[in-house]
């Protein structure tokens, strides 16, 4: 898990949710008071709308901060280099690989001390073994860098906000480092933080140690450390930064993370999908069926009330149930629970809701949901429409592990608990509803028709070496 220092409390403005919005009675009342959603008439463009149940705004070059090219080469090697981990075994690409779609294609990663990549990942050897899974999916980063991503995390722990010195509102809290360009930069300062990630366990090495002691900053200052040490990096960050004068003592991991981020923003953004060309006028970009597909999504299946906007996410938070896998955060009556956003906002009205995630490239991102309880787009989709039965016939097999008995031996331990099942099921926020096989059919071609197909060879976003001379591999 990303460390959760918790220091400052959180103070995260938070939009209470309604819960009415959702049944039928409020849509049908919006619905009234809105021009209902029709899809587009051929040939004919129509000024997009700023209602959310209408079309959203096509996704231009506004939508993405200007290009920097020094910054992405240095971040495409930083995104790489094992350099960032405590005990050199791995980097963000270990669970945000290109090769395999910015996932990791596993339900639960498994963080420093694991080898293999993707669903070939295994939970490693010996005293080096993983210690524990990491409680949630490891999520795609495609699209991340645009300005309409404020807030990162499933709990949407880091927050875009006035409210704090720094711009952000974050797990560090007043430790945090002024300067980051993005939100998608600012969280590249954490995965490094977190022993189970990247730092390593106690006594493994001296930025382990500073992670188990929460000192954030020294973690920071050591990893600077290790990359400066290396001419290669140092040359790159005074030709991305030339406001650093070529003074290394102006480098503080806020430039390696800007790297990072922008890195991100540049390799995997995705705004190609047949369905932004048919926001930008080609209706003939969408098969018929995802067209229909797109009115299901919008209408019937009420999906668009909290995938909404451009890149269909609402940031905000809903309880829908997905079934508990993995070791947890730690809460619940097993201790091996997940509370979601409460965990970051201390409200116990925030319990187990988790952040609408975007659906842009959502076909190629499995296993799906915080934890990557399904395994199949059907399956989440499905989840969707009848929560509180889906998760009571919920199929444990499609949990995408790697296997080992001390890890497995907790890993539905949640899930077959009826007292923590029920209080799951008692706190889901979404009705059910019912579509047609038709519907449902056209609306998966529609969530299909939401892939770049640019997103699907990354090949050449991959280095094939990184200045440390670290294996790429694990
Ligand atoms: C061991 C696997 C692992 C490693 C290594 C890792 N991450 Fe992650 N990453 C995750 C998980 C799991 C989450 C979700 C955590 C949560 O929401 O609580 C996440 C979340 C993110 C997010 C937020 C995505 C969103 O939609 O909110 C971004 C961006 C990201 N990671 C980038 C990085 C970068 C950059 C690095 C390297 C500095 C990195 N990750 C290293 C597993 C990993
Ligand atoms: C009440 C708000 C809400 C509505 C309505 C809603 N979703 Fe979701 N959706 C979410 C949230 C929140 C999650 C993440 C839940 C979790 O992981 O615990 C999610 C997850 C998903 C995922 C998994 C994405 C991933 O990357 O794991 C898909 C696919 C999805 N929704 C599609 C749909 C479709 C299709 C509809 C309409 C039938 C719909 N959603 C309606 C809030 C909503």
């Amino acid at each position: 898990m990303h460390n959760n220092l918790n220091k400052e409390g959180y103070m995260l403005k938070k939009r209470a949710f309604n819960k009415r919005l959702l049944t039928g009675s409020i849509i049908a009342a919006s619905l009234a008071v809105s021009p209902a959603f029709s899809a587009p008439q051929k040939n004919k463009w129509q000024a997009p709308q700023k209602n959310k149940w209408q079309m959203p705004d096509p996704v231009t070059d506004a939508d993405y901060p200007p290009r920097n090219i020094a910054k992405d080469e240095l971040g495409k090697l930083l995104y790489y280099d094992k350099i960032l981990s405590g005990n050199k075994n791995n980097s963000c690409a270990s669970c945000h690989h290109a090769l395999t779609d910015t996932g990791d294609g596993l339900s639960l990663p498994v963080g420093e001390g694991a080898q293999g990549l993707g669903i070939t990942r295994n939970t490693g050897t010996g005293e080096n073994a993983v210690h524990e899974r990491v409680p949630r999916n490891a999520p795609h980063v495609f699209n991340l860098g645009s300005y309409e991503f404020t807030t990162m995390f499933h709990d949407g722990r880091l927050q875009k906000s006035d409210l704090h010195p720094t711009g952000y509102m974050t797990p560090a809290g007043d430790d945090f480092l002024p300067g980051l360009d993005t939100p998608v930069a600012a969280q590249a300062m954490f995965p490094v933080t977190s022993p189970t990630e990247m730092a390593g366990q106690a006594g493994e090495n001296e930025v382990a140690n500073a992670a188990v002691a929460g000192n954030v900053r020294e973690v920071w200052r050591l990893l600077t450390k290790r990359v400066t040490d290396i001419p290669e990096y140092l040359t790159l960050l005074f030709n991305a930064y030339p406001e650093l004068n070529s003074d290394v003592n102006h480098i503080n991991f806020a430039h390696i993370a800007n790297a990072i981020g922008a890195y991100e923003a540049t390799a995997f953004r995705a705004d190609n999908s047949p369905f932004d060309n048919y926001i930008r006028g080609d209706w003939s970009a969408m098969s018929p069926k995802a067209e229909q597909g797109f009115t299901v999504f919008n209408t019937s299946g009420q999906c668009v009330s909290c995938h909404s906007g451009k890149f269909q996410t609402d940031e905000q938070f809903y309880a829908l149930g997905v079934p508990q896998i993995g070791p947890g955060k730690g809460v619940g009556l097993n201790g091996h629970d997940d509370f979601g956003r409460e965990l970051a906002s201390g409200d116990p009205a925030d319990r187990y809701r988790f952040r609408t995630p975007s659906l842009r490239n959502v076909a190629i991102t499995g296993p799906w949901g915080h934890d990557g309880a399904f395994n199949t787009l059907e399956a989440v989709v499905r989840h969707h429409m009848n929560a509180v039965s889906s998760l009571n016939n919920y199929d444990d097999q499609q949990a995408v592990l790697p296997s080992r008995s001390d890890l497995d031996a907790i890993d539905f331990q949640v899930h077959n608990d009826s007292g923590s099942r029920t209080a799951l099921a008692n706190s889901i926020e979404i009705d059910p509803i019912q579509l047609s096989d038709q519907e449902f059919t056209n609306l998966m071609a529609f969530l299909h028709a939401l892939t770049d197909p640019a997103s699907v060879d990354l090949r050449a976003t991959v280095p094939s070496k990184v200045p440390s001379g670290l294996p790429l591999w694990d």
